[in-house]
Formats: structure tokens, sequence, C-alpha cells
């Protein structure tokens, strides 16, 4: 199974994909965060992804979609964050796999989306805080591996305006081609995340599919 999650920028796919990810026994593969991690590595890929990124643009497809026909390879199940953003990304994924998709596109009204990007907070592994909903236990230091938290370069008020315009121009017609398939679910997005999460789950298991619980039926 794969299970794709849409969304603008802040509407909490990756929230959403760490949590779902584990307790399907899913592998989460978020774009952003392996053009992330190729630019800390120095790779080539990662130099050629930076200069999109910094301008809050998107990746052009050809990069995209070799780097997840990669991470798919390993025939596991996955979630996708981030992936597919625009239709051309959206046709290369059918074409790549015949496992069942489970398409998912989380709402969130879009003053909502800007104050959850300014305050997000992320350390260097990519794991995510927000200094108003969910702030880690000491200031500026991740729970998890001690490091200092800083804020991504694209979470300042003018990439975010930018960002979002991008999402509404080349993304929001994947939502369409989902659609006329009858494949997209609909989850409302707005609320505490464990309550996202509940919601996501029951949308899944409303198309027919089941989420098995790998961590003892917990919830994150
Ligand atoms: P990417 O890293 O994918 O960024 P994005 O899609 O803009 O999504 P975000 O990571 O900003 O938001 P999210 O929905 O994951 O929210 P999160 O859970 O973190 O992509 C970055 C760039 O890479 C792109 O601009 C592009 O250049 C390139 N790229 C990536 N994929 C590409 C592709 N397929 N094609 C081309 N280019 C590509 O939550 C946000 C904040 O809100 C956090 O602080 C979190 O704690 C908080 N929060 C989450 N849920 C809740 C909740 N329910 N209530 C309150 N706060 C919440």
């Amino acid at each position: 199974m794969i299970v794709v999650l849409l969304g603008p920028p802040g509407a909490g796919k990756g929230t959403q994909a760490a949590r779902l990810a584990p307790m399907a026994g899913l592998t989460h593969v978020s774009t952003g965060e392996l053009f992330r991690a190729h630019l800390r590595s120095g790779t080539d890929l990662g130099a050629r992804a930076k200069a999109y990124m910094s301008r809050g643009e998107l990746v052009p497809d050809s990069l995209v979609v070799e780097m997840v026909r990669d991470c798919l390879a390993d025939g596991e199940g996955h979630v996708l964050d981030g992936f597919p953003r625009t239709v051309a990304q959206a046709e290369a994924l059918d074409a790549m796999t015949a496992e069942r998709l489970i398409v998912a596109v989380i709402s969130v009204p879009q003053d909502k989306l800007l104050t959850r990007l300014t305050g997000r907070r992320v350390c260097h592994e990519g794991h995510v805080y927000n200094i108003v909903t969910s702030p880690p236990t000491h200031a500026g230091v991740c729970d998890v591996d001690g490091t200092p938290l800083t804020q991504r370069d694209d979470d300042t008020d003018a990439m975010v305006a930018f960002r979002l315009d991008v999402y509404a121009r080349e993304t929001a017609p994947v939502l369409a081609y989902y659609e006329a398939t009858s494949r997209l679910l609909r989850v409302d997005g707005d609320g505490g995340a464990d309550d996202v999460h509940q919601r996501l789950l029951g949308a899944i298991e409303s198309a027919g599919a089941t989420v098995p619980s790998v961590v003892g039926g917990a919830s994150d």
C-alpha cells in the first residue's frame, strides 16, 4: 500500500506521515526532507535542488521522479509526503507502481498555515516542533537528539506566501487528477494533531483499507 498525503505547505503532511508510517509498518518518504539531506551531504542533486528550493519553487519533475522511483524500488509500502506535486508527477507515480494508492488531501485555513509555518522549528535530523502548538521541552533544543532547533529558510512570511501561490498553481490540479478517478479522500486538518490523525485513519478505512498497528494500538 502507498499512502499519498497531499496538502499545502503547513497542512501537517510531515506531522501526520511521521505518525502514520510507524503504526502502519510503512516507510515515510518526504521529498522535501530527502532534498534537504542531499543538500547537507553536498551531493550534486542537493545543489541542483537548492537553486529551486531557496526560491520556493518546485524542483523539476525529472529530478523528483527519479528520486522517488529509487525509494519505491524496495517494494515495501510507503507514505509519500510532498509527492506528487504536479500532474506530471502523479502520472509518473501511476506508471511506476502497481501498488494501491490511498490519496488523502489535508486541508487547513490559510491564516492558520501561515502561523504554523512561521512558528515551525526543526532539528538537523528533521524532527519538527512548533513554538506555539508543540514546543520542545527545552526552548531551542530537540527533545530527541539534543541538537539546536532552527527555522527553515523557506518559512519566512514572504517565502510562505510564494509557496502557497506555487501550491495553488502547480499542485491544486493534482487534486482534480485524483478526484477524476474517485481516489481522493478529504481530511479536515484544522485541529490538534491527534484529532487529525484519527480523521486520517477514518478516511483510510472508509476507502476499504486497514491500517495495522504495529505498536499496540498507540496513535503516535
Ligand atoms: P517540503 O519540505 O515538502 O515542504 P511543504 O510541502 O511546503 O510542506 P511543509 O514541510 O512546509 O509542511 P507540512 O505539510 O509537512 O507541515 P508540517 O507537518 O511540517 O518541500 C520543500 C521544498 O522542496 C518545496 O518548496 C520544493 O522546492 C521542494 N520539493 C519537495 N517535494 C517536491 C516535489 N514533489 N516536486 C518538486 N519540488 C519538491 O507542519 C507544519 C507546522 O505546523 C509544524 O510546526 C508542526 O508542528 C505544526 N503542526 C502540524 N500539524 C498541526 C496541527 N494539527 N495543529 C497545530 N500545529 C500543527
